[in-house]
């Protein structure tokens, strides 16, 4: 019987693994720990919290004594480790929160499960969810393989590139079995609208100018959240121990071009006149460190684990959008109160 900790359950990425792991295995326990931070809602989880096998635990990683207190009460026989400041920007403002959370937080979870398990380390796995991010910037052409040397630009990036050293290093050491995985961008439901999909799309809502970065031909592979689920679920259960497995779209969008297709798509769906969205686009200062592209080579999960992504991009954001339509409380609970200074300190100087 498995006991499984999923950190970081309340956020975007997160709610999705434990909305499928709750949901497709009912003999699994399934504990969501999560500090609820600007980023975590349990409203992401409102249709699964009453599941018998589903439990909330309000810790943060950085609190031993709570997590040592979890892994008692509830057993814990392996983790999925998602909680993390996520957001590149942020990480440009506040780098030290990204050194505590992402890497302190990610030792004291090994730390901690390491003494949970003592007794017989093989019988547990330790999951570590990382980004592409940590291998740096690619130009023009080449993918990421699992071989690529790390090279990390951002806070963000050098953070969870830390992190993962961290979990291989245990692996070596300790003996623990581990397993990381490094995806690409994810874009679906529940995203907070700091990250572009889902902040552009609550800007074209309200008409609010679009901000985009530099000259806007930086260039991501975009992963539907629900598809990155099923490649961590297949990882979880079949991934070889100890190793890396990169999780990707296949999918590279321009940024540019990516906006203007949400704008046309929304021009349609909000019943606006072709092209009106598009005059909300608006060149600002660029990020500072800005990687200009990043592209997964997924053929190693592909052949070994049969894993593929199942949505097309043009469904996926379709959907997407469609889903920030139905769910207008949900968009204005989270971009009520804080967002708000967020927004105004992140962009009225650009
Ligand atoms: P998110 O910011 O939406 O959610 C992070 C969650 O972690 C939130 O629920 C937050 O409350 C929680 N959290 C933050 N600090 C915590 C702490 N100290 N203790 C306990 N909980 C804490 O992030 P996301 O986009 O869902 O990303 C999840 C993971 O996946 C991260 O590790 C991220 O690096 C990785 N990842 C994200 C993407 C992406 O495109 N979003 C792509 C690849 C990998
Ligand atoms: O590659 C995986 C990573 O993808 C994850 O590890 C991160 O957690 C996740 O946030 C994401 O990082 P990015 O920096 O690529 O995502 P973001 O949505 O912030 O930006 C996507 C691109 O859009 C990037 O080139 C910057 C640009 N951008 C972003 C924002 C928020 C803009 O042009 N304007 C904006 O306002």
């Amino acid at each position: 019987m498995k006991h499984i900790v999923i950190t970081g359950g309340a956020g975007f990425i997160g709610s999705h693994v434990v909305r499928l792991f709750v949901t497709k295995y009912p003999d699994y326990r399934i504990i969501n720990l999560d500090a609820l931070t600007y980023a975590g809602n349990l409203e992401n989880l409102a249709d699964i919290e009453k599941y018998p096998n589903y439990f909330f635990e309000k810790a943060n990683i950085l609190d031993i004594a709570a997590l040592e207190n979890i892994f008692e009460k509830h057993r814990i026989t392996d983790v999925i480790h998602l909680a993390a400041e996520s957001h590149v920007d942020r990480s440009i403002v506040s780098p030290l929160d990204f050194v505590y959370t992402n890497v302190i937080g990610t030792v004291n979870l090994l730390n901690v499960a390491r003494k949970h398990w003592a007794q017989d380390l093989s019988k547990h796995l330790f999951y570590h969810v990382s980004t592409d991010e940590v291998y740096g910037a690619l130009g023009n052409t080449g993918l990421f393989t699992e071989s690529t040397p790390y090279h990390p630009n951002s806070p963000y990036s050098a953070s969870k590139a830390s992190s993962d050293h961290f979990v291989r290093a245990y692996a070596e050491t300790y003996d623990m079995q581990t397993v990381i995985s490094n995806c690409s961008n994810n874009y679906g439901p529940y995203h907070f609208p700091e990250k572009l999909i889902p902040l552009f799309i609550n800007n074209i809502i309200q008409k609010k100018s679009l901000p985009v970065y530099g000259d806007g031909l930086y260039t991501r592979d975009w992963l539907y959240v629900k598809d990155h689920a099923s490649a961590i679920d297949l990882v979880f259960h079949k991934g070889k121990p100890d190793e890396t497995y990169n999780i990707g779209g296949f999918n590279e969008w321009k940024n540019i071009d990516l906006i203007k297709l949400m704008c046309s798509l929304m021009d349609e769906k909000l019943g606006r006149a072709p092209g009106e969205n598009e005059k909300l686009i608006t060149y600002v200062k660029d990020r500072p460190g800005h990687d200009r592209r990043y592209a997964i080579d997924a053929s190693k999960i592909n052949t070994e684990l049969g894993w593929k992504p199942s949505a097309t991009f043009e469904e996926g954001l379709s959907e997407t959008i469609d889903w920030y339509l139905q769910n207008t409380e949900w968009l204005q609970h989270v971009t009520s109160g804080a967002y708000q200074n967020y927004y105004t300190s992140m962009y009225s100087n650009r």
